[in-house]
């Protein structure tokens, strides 16, 4: 491992990924911050394709993406129950399980 540490923080050019990201680079750490312009956390090739330019190696993972759509919970619909899942959920599990092996070679890694 490195000494400096390389974050990648989803959803880091949001309200709180960007408070986050900055708070990491100001503690010295390589920060790359990622939104819809990046990839988006829904579709799993944009995922894969990010994640294999990246070189899947990151010690620190930050997870702020989202949708800050605010509605009582009897209001939502499937499609957005599903639409948060994916990116909240799914996406984040797929680029988590890519940053495992760096984390297992390496003896080092923190969501
Ligand atoms: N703010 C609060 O007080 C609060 C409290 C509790 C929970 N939360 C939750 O915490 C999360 C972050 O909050 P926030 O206030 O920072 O929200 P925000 O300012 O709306 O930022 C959300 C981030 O998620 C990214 N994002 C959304 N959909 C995406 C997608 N399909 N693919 C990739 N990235 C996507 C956005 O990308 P772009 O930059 O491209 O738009 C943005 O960077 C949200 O899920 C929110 O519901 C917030």
């Amino acid at each position: 491992m490195t000494d400096i540490l390389r974050a990648l923080v989803l959803g880091g050019h949001g309200d709180i990924g960007r408070a986050i990201a900055a708070r990491l680079h100001a503690d010295g750490c390589d920060v790359v911050a990622v939104g819809r312009s990046t990839f988006d956390m829904r579709d799993p090739s944009q995922i894969d394709a990010f994640m294999a330019r990246e070189g899947n190696r990151f010690e620190l993972l930050v997870h702020c993406a989202g949708l800050n759509r605010p509605a009582l919970f009897e209001n939502l619909s499937d499609a957005d129950i599903r639409e948060s899942l994916e990116i909240n959920l799914h996406g984040f599990l797929r680029v988590a399980r890519a940053c495992l092996p760096h984390w297992r070679n390496s003896g080092f890694g923190r969501v």
